[in-house]
């Protein structure tokens, strides 16, 4: 019996049926021809780059005709493109081959990657489809191919996940073949194995597609995660007088609003706002605490004080320590309270 066929046996022979390969820029192994498709491509659709490619070409026919262009006229026949980063590195690219090389592309993937705007991916691209090279690609479209074949759960660009995704990409590379692999891979991120409905049905991978058989094409691959909360603190003063603590009802709109809680704000400042004098004050250990927006840590700080007659007005409630976490506080805060409680001497 033999073994069923490989990914890339499969690819390859998918892509020699179903594949794309009409494309202008294709049957061309021209490094110049293929660099600047390749470089057109990135973050671009085919059927954008196509009128680009074809009048990019007929004004600048070679590598010479880039070099010797001003740098305006190059960035005229990019206008619409967009991310004209690249336009520039692909300038300075063609008059460094121009001056370093002699005018001839260098011919290894190794060699391409130092060259200005030519990142791992499409030095890859370009030594295979152009020099025949056993390269291995790595775009958006095939890290979403390979996450979901393998089921590899991360976020794509998290430095693990990227190491582990390029190792792959490497140990599949066929023997052989390596024009309609890599155009294979293209191929099928870009019309099968798409972000939004991947059309399964049709991809010549399904069958031991790890995402289709545990049924997460939908969420692989992982999205970035979310960045981190921002950070907030806030201070809490304990107002104690003998046993009871004092709580304040809060302003109606805000954090908490309307629930009572210690007075928030600098010792200093709440002292003076209620007419209190402070025996002794200390910090207690502050605690953190998550909420949708944003990481609060709660910083709280014990002060002896003797209660003044104003503080017996609406919206003051002197609570006795114990009950004092029970005493309809937000959560934090009456976990903080408890805290206080088990600690108080
Ligand atoms: N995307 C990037 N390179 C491509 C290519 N050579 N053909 C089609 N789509 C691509």
């Amino acid at each position: 019996m033999t073994d069923s066929p490989s990914f890339a046996d499969r690819l390859v022979a998918w892509q020699k049926t179903a594949g794309r390969r009409d494309l202008p820029w294709q049957n061309s192994r021209d490094p110049y021809r293929v660099w600047l498709s390749e470089i057109m491509l990135q973050q671009t659709q085919v059927a954008t780059v196509i009128p680009y490619y074809q009048r990019f070409l007929a004004r600048f026919p070679d590598i010479r005709a880039l070099a010797a262009a001003a740098v305006g006229t190059v960035m005229e026949h990019w206008a619409g493109l967009g991310y004209y980063a690249r336009a520039r590195n692909l300038h300075r690219c063609a008059q460094e081959i121009v001056a370093c090389h002699a005018g001839r592309f260098p011919a290894t993937a190794a060699a391409l990657e130092e060259l200005p705007g030519i990142g791992r991916s499409t030095a890859a691209a370009v030594a295979a489809f152009a020099f025949g090279e056993r390269a291995a690609i790595l775009d958006g479209n095939v890290k979403r191919v390979l996450c979901r074949h393998f089921a590899i759960d991360g976020f794509p660009g998290a430095a693990a996940v990227h190491r582990q995704l390029w190792q792959l990409a490497e140990n599949l590379l066929p023997q052989h073949d390596i024009e309609a692999y890599t155009q294979g891979l293209m191929d099928l991120g870009a019309g099968i194995c798409t972000r939004r409905r991947p059309v399964c049905e049709r991809c010549p991978l399904t069958v031991d597609c790890q995402a289709r058989q545990q049924g997460r094409q939908a969420v692989l691959p992982a999205a970035r995660p979310r960045s981190a909360l921002p950070e907030r603190t806030a201070t809490f003063v304990l107002l104690r007088d003998g046993g009871r603590l004092l709580l304040e009802r809060r302003p109606p709109i805000g954090l908490w609003g309307g629930l009572l809680a210690p007075p928030e704000g600098a010792v200093d400042a709440v002292l003076i706002r209620l007419g209190l004098r402070a025996r002794a004050c200390r910090p207690l250990p502050p605690l953190r605490h998550t909420l949708t927006h944003f990481r609060l840590t709660l910083e709280p700080v014990l002060c002896d004080v003797e209660a003044s007659p104003r503080l017996a007005e609406p919206g003051y409630e002197w609570v006795a320590l114990e009950q004092a976490a029970t005493a309809g506080v937000p959560t934090p805060i009456g976990k903080l309270l408890r805290q206080v409680a088990s600690a108080a001497d």
